[in-house]
């Protein structure tokens, strides 16, 4: 969309320059060889019908061809159903765009709801992607310039656009209707990728939303925030204890448990490390928790305290 507009812009661009070259040029040749001067007298026209019939045919059928081009652009522009290969819905409040994925098994969480998502949609790229677009306070204004024209989200009234990237990338958007003090942060971004890496993403991100669905994470969360790991632990928003490491973001890092080699951020050494700490780092004041080796949980509630340590990113 945003290629076929640009197009017709550029026609645009370049019958002007052609017209603004014609008319200054012949202005300032005019001024230079016919004004009055010392030896020679300006001679007086009252009217020429050839050049006024040039000068209104010619803009005239110019106008006409830029609005059959317009109109022939709007088609295009308005035709958000032919071709289309899924259907998102764009929600604009203030100040945050919200996407809902399609309800297609693929986006399909463990309770029964669809994949959402905030400030960033992913898309696959050479597929037309139909957005619906609403607005719950007052109005915004979808627009990723590499992809597409901008429309409003009107409370109150649904409106529609699509959007297609031809190539795998992250394209810019932003609301450009202005919707109160945090308008110019109400940003988006659209990230188009391949087949192979969509279906990689699609996974992933359905994996990580249904973590937060699973009953073990919510026992987990409550065993972490009662148990002593809380008087430990740090995790940002939960948790202050200052005598452990901080957990905030324990699954994105890249450093060994404990700093031990070969004992990488997984769920298996999450298990073990939870379970027993002291076998694997002598020496640690980290108790034993596994009841197995004494310790005051069993299998189930450490599986689900490692499930909650999996949400923090
Ligand atoms: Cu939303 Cu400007």
């Amino acid at each position: 969309m945003a290629r076929s507009i640009a197009d017709l812009y550029w026609v645009m661009f370049g019958a002007a320059v052609v017209v603004l070259a014609i008319v200054v040029g012949a202005l300032v040749i005019a001024g230079i060889r016919f004004r009055e001067r010392p030896g020679h007298q300006a001679r007086q026209y009252h009217g020429n019908n050839v050049l006024e019939l040039i000068w209104t045919v010619v803009p005239t059928l110019m106008v006409i061809s830029f609005s059959v081009l317009s109109f022939q652009r709007l088609a295009l522009v308005n035709d958000v159903d032919s071709g289309t290969a899924m259907t998102v819905k764009a929600e604009g409040k203030q100040w945050v765009w919200n996407f809902q994925y399609p309800a297609d098994p693929k986006f399909k969480l463990s309770d029964g709801s669809y994949l959402t998502a905030a400030e960033e949609l992913h898309i696959p790229v050479g597929q037309k992607v139909k957005i619906e677009l609403s607005s719950k306070d007052v109005i915004h204004a979808f627009y990723v310039p590499k992809l597409g024209g901008q429309k409003d989200a009107v409370p109150g009234r649904d409106t529609v656009t699509w959007i297609q990237a031809d190539r795998p990338g992250t394209y810019s958007g932003q609301c450009i209707e202005f919707c109160g003090t945090g308008h110019a942060d109400m940003l988006l971004t659209i990230v188009a990728q391949n087949p192979t890496d969509y279906a990689a993403w699609q996974d992933a991100a359905v994996k990580q939303a249904n973590l937060f669905n699973d009953p073990a994470v919510a026992k987990g969360k409550q065993l972490f925030t009662t148990l002593a790991c809380a008087g430990c632990h740090t995790v940002q928003g939960l948790t202050g204890g200052k005598v452990g490491p901080e957990l905030t973001h324990i699954m994105s890092q890249k450093t060994p448990i404990g700093g031990i080699a070969g004992l990488d951020v997984n769920e298996a050494n999450l298990i073990k490390w939870v379970g027993n700490a002291p076998s694997l780092k002598p020496g640690i004041v980290m108790p034993v928790f596994s009841n197995k080796a004494g310790g005051p949980l069993d299998d189930d509630s450490i599986l689900a305290i490692v499930k909650f340590l999996e949400t923090l990113k």
